[in-house]
């Protein structure tokens, strides 16, 4: 964020009020450093929903690249010879297809992948096509690969070819790169048997598994890599923590559709697929071919973490499979029963020591294999994701108390996550909560997906009592710290990415950052979403096969990451914290010190349709309120429902405002700013008297 660019002065921000500000006055004390900002406080949550993993974040093109869907051709059309066959050369995922002489000179035998959404590729960027053949009846083929649009028009459908020889009975890798000549958005990828072509023999029976195709320009140039565009939103974040993967998925629709980290480790082409939890869960968003390649593994996210400099936070199964999905707890196969845990509750003693195991240890090997001999240095660990007790049995707690039991026993230091249910209040959550507390988990994860009136803290008291943003104020200090795991202001019939609804969403977390000494971590969520593929919204990042754009909710997260601070201060309007309490006009605000950036940070939310006025009363040591400048980082849009899109990704973005030091700060009507006074301590003092 450039202070140069864009630099605006508050009366041109004041102008976008027409209306009278009203006067308000905060009483700021800046001597005074409160409880420490946590490094972990805000992170990313990522789940494969809305193919954010597979068609999303994953740069694979291929769909069903190892023909192990439950229909082995889903997304492939076969033409001439094609057979499946199942003895191929990797025991977890054994379909490979089988390729033979049409029959006839003029006659063709391929196959035709349709990718996520349609093959996309983009002028000048280089492809490299990959995959495992032999020629079993010995011989050397060609196999001639295309990207084509097939509703060209034009002379040919081929944007771009390449051709690979097979020359070996037994099983090889083999690849090609290509460049792109001109974008295309919705091609097809073709593997044609070319007989006698191209000093092929004819007749040469050829077996392909494994078909990939990745942009060689992905996200530190990994081979088996995330996309660039997308890893980039993620790291500009500069998160603190990073939970994966997920969410529901956690769980599975049943025990054996969970997210076992287990196949996500090791070779991609022998990881085994899993159907994707969220495949069936909305009949009308269906999306019938959605499954995990766990191409995107437990190895790629701690990678990341580790990319992106913050704590990663796995969450594994409890040994319950998603509850809203399997309401009836003593219905046998849909919960693992309490005495056969042992080998879930191993998952979860394995994971600690695949992190963070010497390569000398079994699963510390396997890391160490895939080319990571250091620790990844894990500390936390989500067991269950939203869980829940029934009255006359503790399905969850029961569970939960046996793993905390074997992780602290072997790893005393690692932090344990509970949970507090799928609400942010009720029944569910009064029960867990003293709950979580009695069995010491170190985090409670709180999960709520609320509308404008909960965020605000208008919503009915009697059945949303702490919702808004004094919510944190009022919990027990003595407790397990706070992990508000996913949250999401949902506007009222709307559900989609607006402006307002980002705005409420920094209104309320000035509550997270006030109460910052029991809050430790927060992640949005969901995180991505594919326009053609999503089943849920909002979500903090969308995208197409090859453009993405951050939304409003987006610039929220990263305007309080960049400047989250060192310590909370004491900021009060009338002795109240300010919260948009009676009297206070819609405003909410917290404030920081950043110790590093030598700053004093105000984040102040106005959700009224008036501009405001903010006269700051700074208390404190003469020295520590000497500042040097001030500037502003400001989200503001005139039309409440307005969102960012594919083709306008920065219509909503935060502007850079001048402030003038000791004059009032103006903040415009609807507006999130976030409030920076420096300090330079190079300064002599009497250049500031
Ligand atoms: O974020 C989408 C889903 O919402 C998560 O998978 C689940 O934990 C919650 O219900």
């Amino acid at each position: 964020m450039n202070l140069k660019k864009n630099l605006l002065t508050l009366a041109a921000l004041a102008c976008c009020a027409g209306t009278q500000a009203t006067d308000h006055t905060f009483t700021l004390n800046a001597s005074k450093a409160g409880a420490p900002i946590q490094k972990t406080m805000y992170g990313i949550f990522y789940e494969d929903i809305n193919f954010a993993g597979d068609g999303g974040l994953y740069a694979e093109m291929v769909k069903n690249r190892s023909f192990e869907f439950p229909n082995r051709l889903q997304g492939w059309k076969t033409f001439g010879q094609v057979e499946v066959k199942d003895d191929g050369p990797f025991e977890r995922n054994p379909h490979y297809v089988r390729l033979r002489w049409s029959g006839h000179n003029d006659k063709y035998t391929g196959i035709e992948n349709e990718g996520f959404f349609g093959i996309s590729i983009v002028k000048g960027k280089e492809y490299r096509i990959s995959f495992w053949a032999r020629t079993p009846e010995g011989g050397t083929s060609n196999i001639r690969v295309a990207v084509d649009n097939v509703a060209s028009m034009g002379e040919t459908q081929t944007i771009v070819k390449a051709d690979v020889k097979v020359d070996s009975r037994e099983w090889k890798k083999y690849q090609a790169v290509f460049t792109a000549p001109r974008s295309f958005d919705g091609a097809v990828l073709r593997l044609i048997l070319m007989e006698g072509a191209k000093g092929a023999e004819r007749n040469v029976t050829t077996d392909l598994e494994h078909v990939s195709l990745f942009p060689v320009d992905t996200w530190k140039g990994r081979e088996n890599g995330v996309r660039k565009d997308l890893a980039q939103h993620l790291a500009d974040l500069k998160p603190g923590v990073f939970r994966f993967p997920g969410g529901c998925i956690v769980e599975g629709t049943d025990l054996e559709t969970r997210f076992q980290w287990k196949n996500s480790v090791g070779p991609v082409e022998n990881r085994p697929l899993n159907e994707n939890r969220w495949r069936d869960t909305f009949l009308h968003r269906l999306f019938p071919d959605y499954y995990q390649s766990y191409g995107l593994g437990f190895y790629e996210f701690f990678l990341l973490c580790e990319d992106f400099g913050c704590e990663p936070l796995p969450v594994i199964s409890v040994g319950l499979s998603c509850q809203f999905q399997n309401r009836d707890p003593e219905k046998a196969g849909v919960h693992v029963p309490l005495d056969e845990l042992d080998s879930y509750i191993q998952d979860a003693l394995d994971l600690v020591e695949f992190a963070n195991g010497d390569p000398s240890t079994p699963w510390g090997k396997v890391r160490a294999e895939m080319g990571h001999p250091e620790p990844f240095n894990l500390h936390y660990l989500g067991v269950g994701n939203e869980q829940w007790d029934y009255k006359d049995n503790a399905a969850f707690t029961d569970r939960l108390r046996k793993f905390n039991a074997a992780l602290r026993a072997k790893y005393p230091a690692l932090k344990l996550i509970g949970t507090t249910g799928p609400d942010s209040e009720g029944e569910k959550f009064n029960m867990l909560q003293p709950k979580m507390k009695e069995l010491k988990v170190d985090l409670y994860d709180e999960h709520f997906y609320r509308d404008e009136q909960w965020f605000l803290g208008t919503a009915d008291k009697n059945k949303y009592p702490t919702c808004g943003a004094l919510r944190y104020d009022k919990y027990d200090r003595k407790g397990p710290k706070v992990f508000a795991g996913e949250y999401a202001c949902h506007g009222k019939g709307k559900k989609w990415n607006h402006f307002e609804t980002s705005l409420y969403e920094a209104a309320f977390m000035t509550g997270f950052e006030r109460n910052a000494d029991i809050v430790h971590m927060c992640t949005y969520a969901p995180l991505f979403a594919h326009v053609k593929g999503w089943q849920w919204r909002p979500d903090m990042i969308w995208y197409d096969n090859t453009r993405s754009f951050r939304t409003v909710s987006y610039y929220v997260q990263q305007l309080y990451s960049t400047y989250k601070g060192t310590n909370v201060l004491s900021l009060t309007m009338d002795k109240k914290p300010v919260a948009g309490q009676p009297g206070q006009d819609g405003l909410f605000a917290s404030a920081v010190i950043d110790k590093g950036m030598n700053a004093v940070i105000v984040k102040i939310a106005n959700t009224s349709d008036e501009e405001q006025t903010v006269n700051i009363k700074w208390q404190g040591k003469k020295d520590d309120l000497k500042f040097s400048s001030a500037y502003a980082e400001v989200l503001h849009c005139d039309e409440p429902d307005a969102e960012n899109s594919l083709d306008n990704p920065k219509k909503i973005e935060p502007r850079m405002v001048e402030i003038k030091l000791g004059e009032p700060i103006r903040i415009g009507a609807k507006t999130f700013g976030v409030y920076v006074f420096q300090r330079h301590e190079d300064l002599p003092n009497e250049a500031e008297e």
